[in-house]
């Protein structure tokens, strides 16, 4: 009937154009039923040229963020919370609770004496520590304690409990690759029965016994490092070294990227992370990838411009940058960038790309 009433348009004469789509659209709406759908209606929306992001870029300034989270503190004890976090959500994302398509990232913060109970899940997780002193991570058995840029790992299904014996609030980025998680809708997570888990193992222990240039006899080789706390204190003077000696990358700064020091690869499959100091005066190059990445200004100040927006970043401040947008960083005092993205899982995947 449809190919029918197709013959007949406009005046009566068949319209060839007319009766072809006519036609087409009732085959479309025919097989809609059937639960299909023609590739060649959507295919230079889903076979892109280039990489389209539904993320923009943004920046958190860490002192609103750090009333905020305070102002939070009254609201809802840590351990009622299980884990007292203000999500950091990208603005085209709202309620996706995440900064980029892969990475959740938040801004947890652990009061004097409370406890964040034992747990853990599929995601892996990362923390960057922006404020406080004393407050431990355990991970694994290994009680780690924490200073402001301090880089811990809590790999896949790694029980973690988090505690604040100190005197001053404790804030630091959280950042986990739960959205990734779920887009493969691979979720698990338990609790424990105990909210804090039996340390064996003492606080830098990991990273005496892997991080040193000798192994464990026995050392298994993982996907993983097996490094809990990268401190800041150990690499932020090899960051200095590179760059007094004048090994500074034109787009990146002088930059290191955390490694498992067993493999070279990544501290972790689904993410990795980069320290760069940048001298004062810098100005970088344009550079993009297809990572869309988290960065947070350790030290000093500057901006990012990415495409036409400017971030301006201070100490403790969290920005990010979309996917395969080309964005340049400037220094306007000696700083340093902590920054971390998906690139480790792209590159496993074969789909990380650079560009200028
Ligand atoms: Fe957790």
């Amino acid at each position: 009937m449809a190919v029918a009433a197709a013959n007949k348009a406009g005046n009566g004469k068949p319209s060839p154009k007319h009766n072809i789509e006519t036609v087409r659209q009732a085959f479309y709406d025919r097989i809609a039923k059937r639960d299909m759908r023609p590739l060649w209606r959507v295919m230079d929306s889903i076979v892109t040229k280039e990489p389209v992001s539904r993320c923009r870029p943004a920046v958190w300034h860490f002192d609103e963020v750090k009333s905020l989270v305070m102002e939070s503190g009254n609201l809802i004890t840590a351990e009622e919370a299980k884990r007292r976090v203000l999500i950091l959500e990208n603005p085209a994302l709202r309620g996706e609770s995440r900064i980029t398509n892969t990475l959740f990232a938040g801004i947890q913060m652990i009061l004097p004496g409370e406890v964040a109970p034992a747990h853990r899940h599929a995601a892996a997780a990362i923390r960057f520590v922006l404020d406080g002193e004393g407050a431990y991570t355990a991970v694994e058995g290994e009680k780690a304690f924490m200073s402001p840029g301090d880089f811990v790992i809590t790999a896949n299904w790694a029980p973690h409990d988090h505690g604040n014996t100190s005197k001053k609030p404790m804030l630091w980025l959280d950042v986990l690759d739960v959205p990734a998680v779920n887009f493969y809708e691979a979720s698990f997570a338990e609790d424990f029965d105990a909210p804090t888990q039996e340390t064996k193992r003492q606080d830098g222990d990991s990273l005496s016994f892997y991080g040193s240039g000798v192994l464990p006899d026995g050392t298994v080789i993982t996907n993983r490092t097996p490094v809990i706390n990268y401190t800041y204190a150990r690499t932020r003077p090899i960051v200095e070294r590179m760059m007094r000696a004048g090994n500074i990358d034109t787009r990146h700064g002088a930059r290191v990227h955390y490694a498992n020091p067993v493999t070279g690869g990544s501290v972790l499959p689904t993410m990795g992370a980069c320290l760069s100091m940048m001298p004062k005066g810098f100005k970088g190059e344009p550079y993009r990838s297809t990572d869309g990445t988290i960065f947070v200004c350790a030290e000093g100040g500057g901006s990012t411009n990415v495409d036409r927006t400017v971030l301006e970043w201070r100490p403790h401040d969290v920005f990010v940058v979309p996917p395969w947008k080309r964005y340049a960083h400037s220094a306007v005092k000696e700083s340093v960038l902590f920054s971390i993205s998906d690139r480790p899982a792209q590159e496993a995947l074969g789909l990380w790309r650079e560009g200028k």
